[in-house]
């Protein structure tokens, strides 16, 4: 059986799968029974100053009849005490001892940090997570993501941090940033041993076109919150892999950011994550979703000859390269198995408005005709294709030696002839 524990900057766990710091991870006995359903570990809901909270507060994306694809929120951060919330975390982890409780922290001044960590750390917390993230609501005050923002700021902080623990420190960043490497590159500046990301992405989820309010409506109005769920895996896959990649990082990685099912964890793991972290899925379906995680990420690991976490951590990273580098002489066709296609045209569609019109009607059958010679590869037709396995990108032998467009700059190396090109 392969071996799932793992190890985020020297906090241990079984498996990989963290609840993230959210709704889910905002109790003792919500974290007694995520971790009795399987969960390696938890990030506790983000202690800090007192606020309270507005109602409502989330806001769902409904993507082409997929309820909840993406999702939004307006809460800040825990609005329960800090004695309910140290006594329960001191619980927990005597009834767990074995599954690392991460405590998220946000506060303001050196002093505050202080205090609130010693307090942490005394009730039995394995690990702190900086909460530098929080698009709404703290950032106005100065925290959250207008800490994440300011990588001077991210990194006199995380020093504090760092100065006054005896556990390992996690920064968690945001994803409101164009370039997500100076900020991990402040948070280990200042001592942290990992960081977490990607934290919330400042949005607005929809409007009501009959009130003309946007959404989530607190009486009679709106603001900007915080995107999550589904839809957002693919920004949290580049700027985990962005840190993974850079040479001067060298941090692990909790990923997080639209985890649903084991091979998105496995897709996070493959671009550097250590452990994953989720919020969403488990708010849309609770905690028992883990046993499936777990089942697949074994099953994945057994077929893959991995036996343990850390042979996977960033085995895409190679494989992941500037544009420029990319082999421009490589070329796929699509073709269409006859076989299987139902004959609904859609790909003609498709490839006639939005790609290259390579793909035509035929007479006599409803199998659309590729003209090879014309097809660019772009896969576009397999994209929009009902049928799974119908159309498939075959690649061409075109006699063309592999060269990137760094090197045809350099060193003028040919490239193949444009297609599609009138
Ligand atoms: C309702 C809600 C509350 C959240 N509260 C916190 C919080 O207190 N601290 C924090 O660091 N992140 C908070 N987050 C962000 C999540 O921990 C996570 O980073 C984000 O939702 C992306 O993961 P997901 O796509 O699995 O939801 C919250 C997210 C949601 C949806």
């Amino acid at each position: 059986m392969p071996d799932l524990s793992t190890s985020t900057g020297g906090i241990h766990s079984p498996n990989p799968f963290w609840l993230a710091s959210a709704p889910p991870a905002n109790s003792g006995l919500q974290i007694q029974r995520a971790f009795e359903a399987g969960w390696g570990g938890a990030v506790w809901k983000t202690l800090g100053v007192p606020i309270q909270n507005v109602s409502s507060r989330f806001g769902g994306h409904t993507i082409r009849g997929v309820q909840g694809a993406g999702f939004s929120n307006i809460e800040l951060i825990t609005d329960r005490t800090l004695e309910a919330n140290l006594r329960e975390i001191a619980e927990t982890k005597r009834l767990f001892p074995k599954n690392p409780i991460i405590v998220s922290l946000m506060e303001e001044t050196e002093a505050s940090w202080r205090d609130l960590i010693k307090q942490s750390i005394d009730a039995g917390a394995d690990g702190l997570e900086l909460n530098f993230g929080c698009p709404h609501g703290m950032c106005e005050r100065g925290m959250g993501s207008a800490v994440g923002q300011e990588p001077a700021i991210n990194e006199r902080i995380t020093s504090w941090a760092v100065k006054y623990s005896t556990v390992p420190v996690l920064v968690k960043l945001t994803p409101n940033v164009s370039d997500i490497v100076p900020h991990g590159l402040a948070a280990k500046r200042g001592g942290a041993k990992g960081v977490s990301l990607i934290n919330t992405i400042k949005s607005i989820i929809g409007v009501d076109i009959d009130t003309f309010v946007p959404q989530p409506v607190v009486r009679n109005q709106s603001t900007n919150g915080g995107y999550c769920g589904a839809a957002v895996k693919p920004i949290a896959l580049h700027m985990v892999a962005a840190l993974a990649r850079e040479k001067d990082f060298g941090l692990p990685i909790s990923g997080i950011g639209g985890i649903t099912n084991w091979r998105d964890a496995v897709e996070f793991i493959l671009l550097g994550s250590s452990t994953v972290q989720v919020c969403t899925e488990v708010m849309l379906r609770g905690y028992p979703i883990v046993q499936d995680m777990i089942d697949g990420l074994q099953q994945y690991m057994r077929t893959h000859h991995f036996s343990r976490i850390d042979q996977m951590i960033g085995k895409a990273i190679p494989a992941y390269s500037e544009w420029g580098d990319l082999d421009m002489n490589y070329e796929t066709v699509a073709k269409i198995n006859a076989d299987k296609c139902i004959g609904c045209q859609v790909c003609v569609a498709a490839c006639h408005d939005g790609a290259h019109q390579c793909i035509h009607p035929q007479e006599g059958t409803r199998v659309p005709r590729i003209d090879e010679s014309e097809c660019v590869g772009c896969n576009l037709c397999q994209i929009v294709c009902p049928v799974p396995d119908c159309i498939s990108m075959v690649s061409v032998d075109n006699g063309q030696k592999p060269a990137s467009w760094n090197d045809h700059v350099t060193h003028g190396t040919q490239l193949r002839p444009k297609k599609g090109v009138h």
